[in-house]
């Protein structure tokens, strides 16, 4: 989950690596280093921390090479110092390389190279590379032969990408598996290569992405592909990428994290943008949805694979399948799925929830369900990210980029996207009255309007926030179709705010978690007017029976409640089927402005990234 950039052409390329790094900062940013050729040599800058130590390092050292990359690391092997920041070079400083994701061969590379002579400095997976490519560029051999000499000794390594004092004005990228996508730019005598398009918007909108197994040679004038098992010459035509790079700017907000989530009456507005058809009010996707009557019809089951704040919306998604559409749904933690033999029905369908489309283990689990069979959907936000490319359908979040680390906007989204896919099963399946649908899809409708009235209570859940900063625990409690807003609220919280938070079916608290109440435990009760509101009464009672501290999240106009609890936050009344998008909201902002008080990076937490790319 390393971010990757990479320039050649007529300009200096420092300045360009490093915007293009600020807009990759998100996928790591625990290091970041560039190199660039310079007159027969390497001009190689590093260091440990954010990007800012970086700039400060080149700011000093100005180098106007002009073929150069760029690396921003998410540590996997090696502490995050300055020694295993990217770019390495090899024993002679004429070759270096960035990588992201994991060698998992390279001890076993390594030994030999070490036995040779070779003179190791950085603790990384990555420097084995370099000095693989070292000893194949001693025979002469060209940089892409060489390339293509080392590429398929290494087991996993996701994408790498090569410069050499020995071939100027040359980079090559290489893209060994699924999981760490390369883009290559096409500019005006000039190109670019970067792991992810945010980092190219501003210079092309002409990209090509490389497939697992393809290596591309760029220089100014060209850009060529290969094959890696055999070295053939492939055709990666440039698509026209149509999206708007201002998008991804902070507008004045003092985190990405708080601009997205105030963006979330006009971006779900845009996800049920054209969704439903005026004339016959049943949902419709575009294209990228071609699943047959008869295979809607006889659908057998279907398993969601996901991780984390996707993960949870997946749960929320069984809820609603199988309510509206009656199809028996399965989730499952994508990293545990991968690694079983897991059983797939005849004729099921895998869904793929994911906002990046770039998550290893979503991926591999993606994977793991084709090989047996299935047909893959999946529910993405980054157009044309690996899980859409490798599905046979597609639902777009349609959400903008999502650049706060802690996802907001995209959930939610993910959130009304199943739920059109629930009513859209049911309408094809004939499992839904008409006038139920109708009335369902009324209410997604307004939701844009009941975000905002939830979003304008801000100050008071942010005072409310701020008398609880201090708390060492937290648990969230739900139940039915709010019990994942449990698990997503604590999630969110711990996350940012580094408080340990539990999230909780509160149906579940008396088989444990009871014993962790006393009276320094606050506990989020998400206690809505819905069919479960009386039995999450009991269990608050059960939480005030132990002293625990209760922030009731209650519908407007329910004074039941108030005896009951010693804060409230209160959300308007919506169905029971679409209150998870409202109820997690106050839960965002709760989990924002503690962190925010307790002076956490908000939209970089530590020890996480934006993009999951390794396992
Ligand atoms: O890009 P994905 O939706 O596949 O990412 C999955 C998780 O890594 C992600 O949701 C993560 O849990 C978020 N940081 C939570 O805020």
């Amino acid at each position: 989950m390393c971010g990757i950039v990479g320039y050649v052409g007529p300009r200096t390329a420092l300045p360009l690596l490093m915007a293009g790094l600020r807009r990759l900062e998100y996928r790591g940013y625990d290091s970041a280093g560039v190199a660039l050729q310079k007159n027969g040599h390497l001009d190689v800058m590093r260091a440990e921390g954010k990007l800012d130590n970086l700039a400060a390092v080149v700011a000093t050292h100005p180098s106007d090479g002009k073929t150069g990359i760029g690396h921003t690391r998410w540590a996997t092997h090696g502490r995050p110092t300055e020694q295993n920041a990217h770019p390495h070079v090899d024993c002679t400083s004429a070759t270096a390389v960035i990588h992201n994701g994991i060698i998992e061969n390279f001890q076993e590379l390594k030994a030999p190279l070490v036995a040779a002579g070779h003179k190791f400095s950085s603790e990384t997976d990555t420097e084995v590379v370099v000095h693989l490519l070292e000893d194949e560029l001693k025979t002469g051999k060209s940089l892409e032969d060489a390339a293509l000499a080392v590429l398929p000794r290494l087991d996993g390594a996701a994408a790498l990408v090569f410069i050499s004092t020995t071939h100027p004005g040359t980079i090559v990228a290489a893209r060994i598996s699924n999981a760490g996508g390369v883009i290559v730019g096409h500019g005006k005598a000039e190109n670019f290569v970067a792991s992810d398009m945010t980092a190219l918007l501003e210079h092309t909108r002409d990209m090509s992405f490389l497939e697992p197994g393809d290596l591309a040679v760029v220089t100014q004038k060209d850009v060529r592909f290969r094959r890696i098992e055999d070295g053939a010459t492939v055709e990666r035509a440039p698509k026209k990428i149509e999206l708007d790079p201002v998008g991804a700017a902070k507008s004045g907000y003092k985190h990405f994290m708080a601009k997205e989530i105030a963006e979330q009456p006009r971006a779900i507005s845009d996800t049920l943008l054209g969704r439903v058809d005026r004339t016959s009010g049943r949902v419709v996707f575009d294209a990228d949805v071609k699943m047959t009557d008869d295979f809607v019809k006889a659908l057998p089951r279907i398993t969601f694979v996901a991780c984390g704040t996707a993960l949870h919306a997946s749960l929320v998604g069984k809820y609603l399948i199988e309510r509206l559409a009656k199809v028996p749904c399965d989730v499952e933690i994508a990293s545990e799925y991968r690694y079983r033999d897991p059983v797939v029905s005849k004729g099921q369908l895998t869904i793929a929830v994911t906002q990046s489309g770039e998550t290893a283990d979503t991926l591999a689990a993606m994977n793991a369900s084709r090989e047996r069979g299935a047909r893959l959907l999946t529910f993405c936000n980054v157009m044309g990210s690996e899980a859409t490319r490798i599905s046979d359908d597609v639902i777009y979040l349609h959400t903008g980029p999502e650049i706060s680390v802690a996802s907001t906007k995209a959930y939610t989204a993910m959130l009304v996207d199943l739920f059109l896919f629930a009513v859209y099963l049911a309408q094809r399946r004939g499992t839904i009255a008409a006038n139920v649908a109708a009335q369902l899809l009324a209410e997604a409708f307004h939701l844009p309007t009941l975000i905002d009235a939830v979003l304008r209570e801000e100050g008071k859940i942010r005072a409310l926030a701020y008398r609880y900063t201090t708390a060492p625990n937290f648990l969230h409690l739900g139940r039915g179709v709010n019990y994942p807003t449990a698990l997503e609220g604590a999630l969110k919280l711990k996350e940012l705010s580094y408080i340990h938070a539990e999230g909780t079916a509160a149906g579940e608290m008396k088989h444990g978690t009871n014993a962790l109440i006393d009276k320094t435990l606050p506990v989020v009760a998400i206690a809505l007017k819905d069919s479960v509101y009386k039995k999450m009464l009991s269990n608050i009672q059960e939480v005030r029976a132990r002293a625990g501290i209760v922030i009731a999240l209650a519908t407007d106009g329910d004074t039941e409640i108030e005896q009951h609890a010693d804060e409230i936050i209160r959300v308007p009344a919506v169905h029971e089927l679409l209150s998870p998008v409202l109820a997690v909201l106050p839960l965002q902002l709760l989990a924002y402005h503690i962190a925010d008080k307790r002076g956490n990076d908000v939209d970089q937490p530590r020890n996480l990234a934006k993009a999951v790319t390794v396992e």
